[in-house]
């Protein structure tokens, strides 16, 4: 059969219809890309390696009460996703202070935030994805005072879920960036992916600045051992899912 056309290409994905108006179809690609797609590469495996680790991580926030727009996973780097119009936002969540706040706000690299920082960047790549100001926001109508406080609330409430997660695969999640949609019954749903290329990931064991990185991080700094890192990571997410699971079964004492 072939490949119906697709509704939409990104850097990472690309979206198809399905014969379900209510059901997209997401691709995920090895294609990778930083600083606003002036690098460009490819990671072997990362679109699978990325799928299976947002599928884990969506499934464990659902079963937290987060809705979300995962379904299920029809391959390995495919998953079905209910079809959501994206808020043109990209919100993220910071726990230690790196990447952009370090370079905008002169904190040093590595230092924990008093709490956990929530920010709001446009999703424009001709404009190049700047910061916003909840006025700003406002202004530009992409949602409402009431909304906005929602997704911020929903946000921290990820972030927490999340650091929980990770940790126990002895993974510090520094920070993060989501997307959310509403869906045709006008929901909001997390959306997107949560992967190594859309968070920033740290080995917790490690204390050399260079080895502990297990994200994106990697590639946009050169730092090699791309394919490892990503590995490792759907590897430790998957530990802790099968373990989450293993908590969760009644023991056979209950049965
Ligand atoms: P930043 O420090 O470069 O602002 O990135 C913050 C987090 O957001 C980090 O975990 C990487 C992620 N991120 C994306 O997922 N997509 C992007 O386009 C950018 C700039 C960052
Ligand atoms: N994904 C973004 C891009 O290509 C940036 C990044 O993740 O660093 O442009």
């Amino acid at each position: 059969m072939s490949q119906p056309e697709k509704l939409y290409e990104g850097k990472a994905k690309i979206i198809y219809p399905t014969d379900d108006p209510n059901i997209f179809l997401a691709h995920y690609k090895d294609d990778a890309t930083a600083f606003n797609a002036q690098k460009r590469g490819q990671i072997q495996g990362k679109g699978e390696i990325n799928c299976r680790v947002s599928a884990v991580l969506f499934q464990d926030l659902e079963a937290k009460g987060i809705p979300t727009h995962y379904l299920d996973c029809p391959a390995s780097n495919q998953m079905r996703i209910r079809a959501v119009e994206i808020v043109p936002l990209e919100v993220v969540v910071r726990n230690i202070a790196a990447g952009s706040l370090c370079r905008q706000t002169g904190l040093p690299e590595g230092q924990i935030l008093a709490q956990p920082l929530v920010e709001f960047y446009l999703k424009n790549d001709e404009l190049g994805d700047p910061l916003l100001t909840r006025d700003r926001i406002l202004l530009l109508e992409i949602v409402t005072s009431e909304q906005l406080d929602r997704l911020k609330a929903l946000a921290l409430e990820i972030d927490g879920h999340l650091q929980k997660f990770f940790a126990a695969g002895g993974i510090t999640l520094v920070d993060f960036k989501l997307e959310f949609g509403f869906d045709r019954e006008g929901q909001l749903r997390l959306a997107d992916e949560i992967s190594p290329d859309t968070c920033r990931l740290w080995d917790s064991a490690e204390t050399d600045p260079e080895a502990k990185v297990m994200d994106k991080d990697r590639f946009r700094r050169d730092l090699g051992q791309i394919e490892t890192a990503y590995q490792q990571v759907l590897q430790r997410v998957e530990t802790v899912m099968t373990q989450n699971q293993m908590t969760q079964l009644p023991s056979t004492n209950d049965r």
